[in-house]
């Protein structure tokens, strides 16, 4: 087998790379280590920036994203329970985000894969990299059912997420990773039941983080930041409900549709980053080199940023020859990554529960909260990062 770009890990990264670069004219071949029904069945992601969203329109996967989607123009933050509303679309001269799950956003891209022709190698076992970065083309190597297989590409493209091989075929000694583990975890339930308003809420409360969120107008995703010795059992359902409201204080707890839950688990908060993005022939986008906290909503949005900027690039090359895109990838793509990486640390730091803080970084955390409520000016800031900031070309 032979391509232009061998695309590790069938994830967001991975599969609008291979749109982008299909519609391109570019030969892209991905391979993934789980089936499809794994990858679509994975619940991650709600919020999309106006980038992805475009994007999806620019691919024509943008049907059922029109039609489904929430276009949201605000979102509310709650201290103890007071909770005041910021307008996205008014501080951003009119951007907005979409909530549409990751789930769909998978399916929309495997569907349009299937019907354009974009082949997707499922169930690949042990896929390996070779050759990155001698005068050799790469060579990916894999098994399928016990079988031997083997692809020659100009490029890799390792999007294969936080747990991929890609990160780890660049050397140990050109390879630098920063990084910060939060002493929190978050709770996540989704249940059909009408959500608590028609936009999001992100609550600091004195017992924790809250999160209201949503999928639909009929199916509600909650998150309350937990411990990182809890288990979903500790939460039966009527404990996370109450536990919610109280966080979500008075009004936004009244405004609470209880229900049973039909999916409940814990994730850890990290942040992390890896340089360079670019070795040899080897690129890595998406969560294979960076991960943040998901308070800001950026994990996927950022996947759609990388992939864009690389797209680019390898278009320019595959077109004209001129390596001055794949050059700057790298440098590119982490300018942006870097930003992002700031606002949800930052939403993260201001909106949870620290173990060791004292009533004076309580009261900062309360503070800054109320000088947000208050100046247009701070407002503008948050919400220039949550909805996303340009794209760096
Ligand atoms: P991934 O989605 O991880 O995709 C990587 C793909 O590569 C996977 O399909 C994987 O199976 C495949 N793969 C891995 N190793 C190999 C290999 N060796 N060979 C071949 N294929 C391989 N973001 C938000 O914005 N909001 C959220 O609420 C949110 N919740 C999250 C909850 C969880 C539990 C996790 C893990 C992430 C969450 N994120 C969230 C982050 C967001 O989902 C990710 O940032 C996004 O999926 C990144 O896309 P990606 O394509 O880079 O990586
Ligand atoms: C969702 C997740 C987030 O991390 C966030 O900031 C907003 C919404 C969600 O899953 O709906």
């Amino acid at each position: 087998l032979r391509t232009q770009v061998a695309i590790i890990g069938a994830g967001p990264a991975g599969m609008f790379l291979a749109h982008l670069l299909h519609a391109a004219g570019v030969a892209v071949v991905v391979i993934e280590q789980r089936t499809r029904s794994y990858v679509e069945n994975r619940v991650r992601a709600g919020v999309l920036e106006q980038i992805t969203a475009d994007l999806m329109g620019r691919l024509g996967l943008d049907r059922r994203l029109r039609a489904e989607g929430l276009v949201h123009e605000g979102i509310n933050l709650a201290l103890d329970g007071d909770i005041f509303r910021i307008d996205l679309a008014a501080a951003t001269g009119g951007s907005t985000v979409t909530v549409y799950g990751q789930q769909e956003v998978m399916k929309d891209l495997f569907d349009a894969a299937d019907a354009r022709g974009i082949s997707i190698v499922w169930n690949a076992e042990g896929v390996a990299l070779h050759d990155l970065e001698s005068e050799r083309r790469p060579v990916v190597t894999w098994t399928l059912g016990g079988v031997a297989q083997r692809l020659e590409c100009s490029f890799v493209a390792g999007c294969d997420g936080y747990h991929g091989v890609s990160r780890s075929a660049i050397p140990a000694d050109v390879l630098r990773t920063y990084e910060r583990v939060y002493p929190f975890g978050w709770l996540g339930i989704l249940a059909d039941v009408p959500p608590a308003g028609h936009e999001l809420i992100y609550a600091n409360h004195a017992h924790g983080f809250a999160l209201a969120s949503m999928r639909s107008p009929t199916r509600s995703r909650y998150y309350i930041q937990c411990t990182l010795d809890e288990k979903p059992e500790d939460w039966p359902d009527e404990r996370f409900w109450d536990e919610l409201c109280l966080r979500l204080g008075p009004q936004g707890g009244a405004a609470v549709t209880r229900g049973p839950s039909f999916e409940k688990s814990i994730a850890p908060l990290r942040s992390f980053v890896a340089e360079p993005m670019r070795w040899g022939r080897l690129f890595l986008a998406g969560d294979a080199a960076h991960i943040v906290p998901p308070t800001g909503a950026k994990g996927l949005n950022l996947a759609v940023a990388d992939v864009i900027v690389l797209a680019d690039a390898l278009t320019v090359f595959f077109t004209s020859g001129s390596t001055a895109g794949i050059d700057a990838y790298s440098a590119r793509a982490l300018a942006r990554v870097w930003k992002a990486e700031r606002f949800s640390w930052w939403y993260t730091s201001v909106t949870h529960r620290f173990p060791d803080m004292d009533g004076f970084s309580r009261r900062l955390q309360m503070a800054e909260l109320d000088y947000i409520r208050t100046s247009p000016a701070a407002q503008r800031s948050l919400a220039e990062n949550y909805v996303g900031l340009p794209l760096v070309r």
